[in-house]
Order: C-alpha cells, then structure tokens, then sequence
C-alpha cells in the first residue's frame, strides 16, 4: 500500500490468474455492502467485470438479515436507436446483478438509456447522480480500462478531467474491440454512440476498484499509474482521485509495473484488510 501525495491510498495487487483476482474483486465490494448502510456500487461493462459479478452475487448469497441498501449505478451505455433493453449487452449484467441480489432489503438500480433523446437523457442521468451520491453513504467504483487508450467508461483521449455526463461518439478503435467482444466481429451492428457518465463523475468516488487482465492491459496500466498525468490517457485521471484506489491485476496485465517500478509495487493480498481500507 502506498500513499501518493495527494489524499489517495493506492493498492496495487497482482494475482496468479484472473479467477483469484476476480475473487478479491468481488470481495472489496461485498464487504463495503456489509459495512456501509447505503452503499452505492458503480457498476461497469466489459469483460472485465463479467467474472466479478458472479462471486458478488454468489457472496451476497451468503447475507443473512442485512439491513444494509444498495444501489447499483451503471456507468455507461451505448445509444442503439431501436434495440430493446435485452439486446444491449450492458443490460444483461445489470439485470442478473438486480435479480441475484434479492435480499438487499431495498435496491435501486440505474441504467443510462436513451434512444430517442440523448439529450434528454443526459439530464435526467446527471439528476440521477445527484441523487444517488446524496443518498449514498459509501459511494465503490468499479472500472475496467481500454487497452490500448486507457478509456474508462466512454471518456476516450482528450476528454476533460472535469467532465460529466455526455453523449459521445465512439472511435473506430473501440467500435472494432466491442464488435469483437459483443456483436461476433461485426463492425455494423455496433452502436456508433454512447451515453457515459464523465470523469469527474468517476472521481466523486470514495473507493475505485480499476480491473484488468490480460497482456494487452500490461502497458496501459502502467502509463495509466506510473505515467504523466494527461488527458490523452484518461485512465491517468484517477491518480488525482483523493480516496482509495484498487488496482487489481493478473500476472499478465502486472508484467510491465513489475518490470519496470519492481515488485514492492505491489502488496501481498493477505496484509490487506478491506473493511479496514474502506
Ligand atoms: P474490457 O473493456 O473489460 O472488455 O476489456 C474495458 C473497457 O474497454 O473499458
């Protein structure tokens, strides 16, 4: 654990395998639910998080009598004229998260959509942040990163550090990986526009957990945490967040951090005491 120069308590962990990691993922936001009374968890998309999910659900399984509320808030989703809510790949996790967690005593869950007024969406999302941040008692940021770009959520290169929630329009590069990922290859059927909840919005957190496996992610994340802190790597925002950050890898997305910082980098997964840290 390192404490940088402004108020963030940095952990950076890395994992044998992406399964392992997933497990301590998902146990930071079980227990922030079990500690917190309101817990909002930011939720995010990708294939990421898809893993941590499960152990959540299959943890929050285990609540007895919990008191405690929870409100998931998705960060982002793509603006698909036309699709319904079950074809959006965003939805699906959303909607396995809402159905699993059912004795949460009281859950809200949030979900930009749009479709015919984007807009308009994006004020009602910026009331809804508001809102929830308000209601919040703990407020936990679940993010994956771009690969190459370092984007999180839809806030790509360039993007302000101060902004907040906005349409966007994907570049080429993210259109191909989410075609590659969602849609089997096919560039057409990927949406051309988001919906994103912006930086700051990212930073209003108290915790952020960052995720992310796999060689392609090796570079990224150490421009992201050990680079210049610059808009043309959006990723580099949450060194200026003031609160926790996570930074859990694998020992591919781990290999250049470890090769170039050493690895005292990282702490030892079993010296961290989460309900602590929170
Ligand atoms: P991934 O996407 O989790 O599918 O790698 C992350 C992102 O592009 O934000």
């Amino acid at each position: 654990m390192n404490q940088a120069a402004n108020n963030q308590t940095r952990i950076f962990l890395k994992f044998p395998n992406r399964d392992e990691a997933s497990k301590f993922a998902a146990e930071i936001f079980y227990i922030a639910y079990t500690k917190f009374e309101n817990l909002l968890f930011g939720t995010a998309t990708g294939q990421t998080p898809v893993k941590i999910y499960e152990y959540f659900i299959e943890m929050m399984e285990t609540v007895a009598g919990s008191e405690n509320d929870l409100t998931f808030r998705q960060l982002d989703n793509y603006i698909s004229p036309g699709a319904k809510k079950g074809e959006l790949p965003f939805y699906s996790y959303q909607t396995e998260l809402e159905n699993s967690v059912w004795k949460v005593p009281h859950l809200d869950a949030y979900v930009p959509y749009e479709w015919m007024n984007p807009e308009a969406e994006v004020g009602r999302y910026k009331t809804i942040i508001e809102a929830t941040n308000k209601w919040a008692s703990y407020f936990i940021q679940l993010l994956g990163i771009g690969d190459k770009d370092g984007h999180i959520a839809f806030n790509m290169p360039g993007d302000a550090f101060d902004s907040t929630v906005h349409v966007v329009d994907l570049n080429q590069e993210t259109i191909e990986a989410n075609a590659n990922k969602f849609f089997g290859g096919d560039t057409t059927k990927v949406p051309k526009k988001a919906i994103t909840s912006g930086i700051a919005d990212i930073l209003e957190a108290n915790a952020i957990v960052m995720a992310g496996f796999g060689k392609a992610k090796a570079d990224i994340m150490h421009r992201s945490f050990f680079g210049e802190v610059t808009t043309d790597v959006p990723a580099s925002a949450l060194q200026t967040h003031d609160g926790i950050l996570f930074v859990i890898l694998d020992e591919e997305s781990a290999s250049v951090i470890a090769e170039k910082e050493g690895e005292s980098v990282f702490a030892n997964p079993e010296d961290i005491d989460i309900w602590e840290i929170l």
